[in-house]
């Protein structure tokens, strides 16, 4: 079968994988109710389409932080690519090269940011981190990716702890054993991640890894350290992102982590909007959780973004094809994203404005 929507490539992924690893990858915390609520609500979101436009040409290349990108998206950081497919993140890194897309490599990477970057040296690549305890090792990764050509550092800040993920708790999700946290000294190896009924590996390993104690105060520390642009991933309140701008950041990236983090969080298109009515328009806000189709990705960038993350969907397609799956997950989303644009009467990026979308209809 050749997977025609995104669903598809998750079908065939879950036939391939075993159930522990679809369910690490598809869990989400608590009841998963906004994991859930992330996919609805895209969905719940109305285009507009306008008529007797000139949709010969359309067009969805744009620029973020100097870097071209064939499309306004990228692949969200995820811990552990391996999980996926043998070829790990470097599979998916010349993925994310040939479609054209941002990859956010995450702190949690099976492989070194020094093998992700040679594996697709022309793509453009950003370091996602963790404020862990050992701050040394932070800024020994800062440096690493700068002298890596990593373009951007996102700081994901809505995880002092691991979500409560039922499925792994369940399944006493652990590392398979010589899979390593690669990047970190204080490496994750199967024994350290090995669990019992109940318990997870990888909120274990993460309680001694993150620092809980973090606050505003301490973003100036790694400002410091590095001239990359600097985002915060996990900001869903327009409280938090004015605090980011007044702290200088130079983007966010609106964000629930899929739903494994806090449960009961409002769900991404609706976080979107409340952040970008927040801060001055010109400030980069990125939106990840829930996309599925690239008419979400028109409705993401009609609400304000700039580009869109991509997780799950890409860990499908590698899962089930390696680089070249995840890359037909990619291109999945772009053609998508352009028929929407074509259908809708809206030919450029410029074109996905607020008048694109009809309001949210209310729930009952
Ligand atoms: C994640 N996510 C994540 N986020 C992060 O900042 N660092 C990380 O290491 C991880 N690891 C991770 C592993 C897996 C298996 C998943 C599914 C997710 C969250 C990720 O960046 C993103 O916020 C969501 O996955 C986006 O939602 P969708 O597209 O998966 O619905």
């Amino acid at each position: 079968m050749v997977p025609l929507t995104l669903a598809e490539h998750g079908a065939l992924a879950k036939a391939r994988l075993p159930a522990v690893i679809w369910d690490f990858f598809d869990g989400a915390a608590g009841s998963e109710w906004t994991a859930r609520a992330n996919r609805d609500a895209w969905q719940q979101h109305l285009l507009r389409p306008r008529v007797l436009v000139d949709v010969s040409a359309p067009d969805c290349r744009t620029e973020l932080f100097g870097d071209r990108l064939a499309a306004p998206y990228g692949v969200a950081p995820m811990a552990y690519h391996g999980l996926a497919h043998p070829d790990a993140e470097c599979a998916t890194a010349r993925a994310a090269a040939a479609a054209g897309a941002l990859l956010v490599a995450s702190i949690f990477a099976g492989r070194t940011l020094e093998a992700i970057a040679e594996a697709a040296p022309d793509g453009t690549r950003w370091l996602q981190l963790y404020w862990l305890r050992d701050r040394e090792a932070l800024a020994a990764l800062v440096r690493r990716a700068e002298a890596a050509g990593y373009r951007a550092l996102v700081l994901t800040v809505d995880a002092p702890k691991v979500g409560r993920r039922l499925r792994d708790l369940r399944n006493a999700f652990a590392l398979p054993p010589g899979m390593t946290a690669a990047n970190l000294a204080a490496r994750l190896t199967s024994s350290a991640g090995r669990a019992e009924a109940g318990r997870s590996g990888i909120e274990e390993h993460s309680r001694q890894q993150f620092d809980p104690t973090v606050t505003w105060a301490d973003l100036a520390w790694l400002r410091r350290r590095t001239t990359l642009p600097l985002l915060l991933k996990g900001v869903l309140t327009a409280e938090d992102a004015r605090l980011a701008v007044e702290h200088g950041v130079d983007g966010l990236v609106v964000s629930n982590h899929g739903g494994r983090q806090l449960d009961g969080t409002p769900p991404a298109p609706d976080a979107l909007a409340e952040v970008v009515a927040a801060v001055p328009a010109d400030l980069p806000v990125l939106v990840d959780g829930g996309l599925r189709h690239g008419a979400d990705l028109a409705k993401a960038l009609a609400l304000g973004a700039r580009a869109a993350l991509i997780g799950r969907p890409v860990l499908w397609g590698l899962a089930h094809g390696g680089a070249d799956g995840a890359r037909a997950v990619l291109d999945l989303l772009r053609e998508e994203l352009l028929d929407t644009m074509v259908l809708a009467g809206r030919p450029t990026l410029a074109d996905l404005d607020r008048g694109a979308l009809a309001p949210r209809p209310q729930d009952p």
